[in-house]
Parts: structure tokens; C-alpha cells; sequence
């Protein structure tokens, strides 16, 4: 198996699998926490009445309903991801919605077979950090734009500028074997971090006019210690470290977790620190690089 494949099998496993289940069951306290993120990244999407959206690794179709509502019936918005259990929930909040112009697609964005040149926008919430050949991925997504197509990506900056998902993890490092660090041409949370790698895959797979534009947040993780140890153990780093450990070794993580988040405690909660870019680029109409 080459190594795309294998990564490409990996993440779909990953995404598919009890470490990830916390993104189905907490999708309220998720969307809660990424609230200002959500409304940034679509303030720059700027998505109008009529147009034709991808929401690209659209999970439980948070952004995708967001979508739905802004290009109203005349428009249509696809999302796609490889999460059978992420989309099923997102299947039924559509239903819910009766968000008829809205639909989504079980399969890798990197490859799927997307009418071309369909888009006018294509946008997403954290969903493009895990492709194996980023330059390949968004060659394909590329070709499914419209000449001229835009491009809304929010990505996370790298780790040490993100206190919310890092800082924490040194409290339990005495607990757990840490995994061997991830390269810096990886998949994983914070692959987006650096602006030269940014601008190095757009351009290679053809968007112009690349943009980063930085956004700094606070992230509320609980409304106090206990709410967001809990929260620190089922999402990111934390969950990447304690996953398959023993029931002991986990109690032990969350009584570390919380005595590190009892100084951060304030009258909103647990706050912490967030850096990402929203990343902005047009498809162009050139043939772009195989
Ligand atoms: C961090 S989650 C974000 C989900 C959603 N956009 C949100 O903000 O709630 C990343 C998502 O990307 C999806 N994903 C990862 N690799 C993908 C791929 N190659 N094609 C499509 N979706 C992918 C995962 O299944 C997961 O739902």
C-alpha cells in the first residue's frame, strides 16, 4: 500500500472509530466552543442566495445547515466527509432543518469524483488538515470549483499558539507514552500552522490570491476545572493520548487535567487561548499540476 493509501485508511478509521465518537454525542458543546470560529469563518465565506457550495470535511453538518440557510432553496451546498457516524447525525439535522438544497456525500474529499467546475464556494471548519497529498487533494477540489470559484478554509496555527488544545497535554505527559512527534508534512491538527506550507499547496494545486488572515479567540472549555478536564479528555491532543489507556490511568488524566484548568477558572469558565488562520484563495481557470 503506498503511503497516501494507508494515511487515507488511517484517518478513516480514525474518523470512524469510538476516539472520535465525542464529535456525534458533544456536537452541541462543540459547536458552542467553536462558535466564534464558525461565525468568522463564514463572515469570510460571505455565501449568497442562489450559490453552490462544498463543505469539505463537513462533519456533523454544523457549517453545512449555517450554508444551507445563507444561499436559501435556489442554492445547493454538498458536504462531504468520511465519517459514516458524523454524517449520519448530519443527515438527520438536514431532515430536521428541511434543508432540502443541502445533502451529504460519504467518501474522501481528496478523491471523490465531484462534477467540475460546479462550485462557487467551497469552505470548511477544520475538514482539510488531514489529507495525505494536500497538493493532490485540493488539485481535485480545485477542478470541482468553478474559474474563479472562492476558497474559505479555518485552519489552526501551530500547537504552542494554540493553549486551549496544548498546554494542558503536559499535565498528564507523566502518564502516558507520548506518541513519536507528527512531521511537518503529517496530517494531524495543527498541519495548517505554517503559512509557507499554506501558500505551497494552494498554489501548487492552482487557487491564486492566497490569504492568511489571522484570528485570535478565546475558547471557553467549561464553566469551570471539572467541565473542561472532562472536555480535555474526549477531544484532541487528550483524546489522541489516552486512547485504549486503562480506566485507571484516565481518572487519573481527568484529576490532572483539572487541578492544571483550576487556575484558569473565571467568571466565564475556562478560558484559553486559540490562534488560527482563515485562509482565503481563488480557483483559477489554468490547468492545474497532476
Ligand atoms: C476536526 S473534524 C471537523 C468537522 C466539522 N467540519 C466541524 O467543524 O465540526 C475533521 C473532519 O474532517 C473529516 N475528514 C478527514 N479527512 C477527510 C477526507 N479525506 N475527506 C473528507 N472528510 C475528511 C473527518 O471525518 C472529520 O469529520
Amino acid at each position: 500500500m503506498s503511503d497516501t493509501a494507508s494515511i487515507g485508511t488511517l484517518q478513516r478509521a480514525y474518523w470512524n472509530s469510538e476516539a472520535t465518537r465525542r464529535w456525534v454525542t458533544e456536537q452541541a458543546r462543540i459547536d458552542r466552543l467553536f462558535a466564534g470560529v464558525t461565525e468568522a469563518a463564514l463572515a469570510a465565506a460571505a455565501p449568497r442566495p442562489g450559490e453552490s457550495v462544498l463543505d469539505i470535511g463537513c462533519g456533523t453538518g454544523t457549517t453545512l445547515l449555517r450554508l444551507a440557510e445563507a444561499i436559501g432553496s435556489g442554492g445547493r451546498v454538498l458536504g462531504i466527509d468520511i465519517s459514516e457516524q458524523q454524517l449520519a447525525l448530519a443527515r438527520q439535522r438536514i431532515a430536521a432543518a428541511g434543508a432540502t438544497q443541502a445533502q451529504v456525500v460519504l467518501d474522501d474529499a481528496a478523491a471523490h469524483d465531484f462534477p467540475p467546475a460546479s462550485f462557487d464556494l467551497a469552505f470548511t471548519r477544520f475538514g482539510v488538515m488531514f489529507f495525505a497529498d494536500p497538493v493532490a487533494a485540493f488539485g481535485n477540489l480545485r477542478r470541482a470549483m468553478k474559474p474563479g470559484g472562492r476558497l474559505t478554509l479555518a485552519v489552526f496555527r501551530p500547537g504552542p499558539e494554540n493553549p486551549w488544545a496544548t498546554a494542558s497535554t503536559a499535565a498528564i505527559r507523566h502518564l502516558v507514552t507520548p506518541p513519536a512527534p507528527l512531521g511537518p508534512e503529517e496530517p494531524g491538527q495543527f498541519s495548517w500552522g505554517d503559512p509557507a506550507r499554506v501558500r505551497r499547496i494552494l498554489d501548487g494545486a492552482g487557487f491564486r490570491e492566497v490569504v492568511l488572515t489571522p484570528l485570535d479567540l478565546p475558547i471557553t472549555l467549561g464553566a469551570d476545572a471539572a467541565e473542561a478536564a472532562e472536555f480535555a479528555m474526549f477531544i484532541g491532543q487528550g483524546a489522541r493520548l489516552l486512547h485504549g489507556v486503562p480506566d485507571t490511568t484516565r481518572e487519573a488524566a481527568r484529576a490532572a487535567f483539572e487541578a492544571f484548568f483550576k487556575p484558569h477558572e473565571g467568571p466565564g469558565g475556562v478560558s484559553l487561548p486559540a490562534g488560527l488562520w482563515l485562509v482565503s484563495a481563488l480557483s483559477s481557470a489554468a490547468p492545474c499540476p497532476e
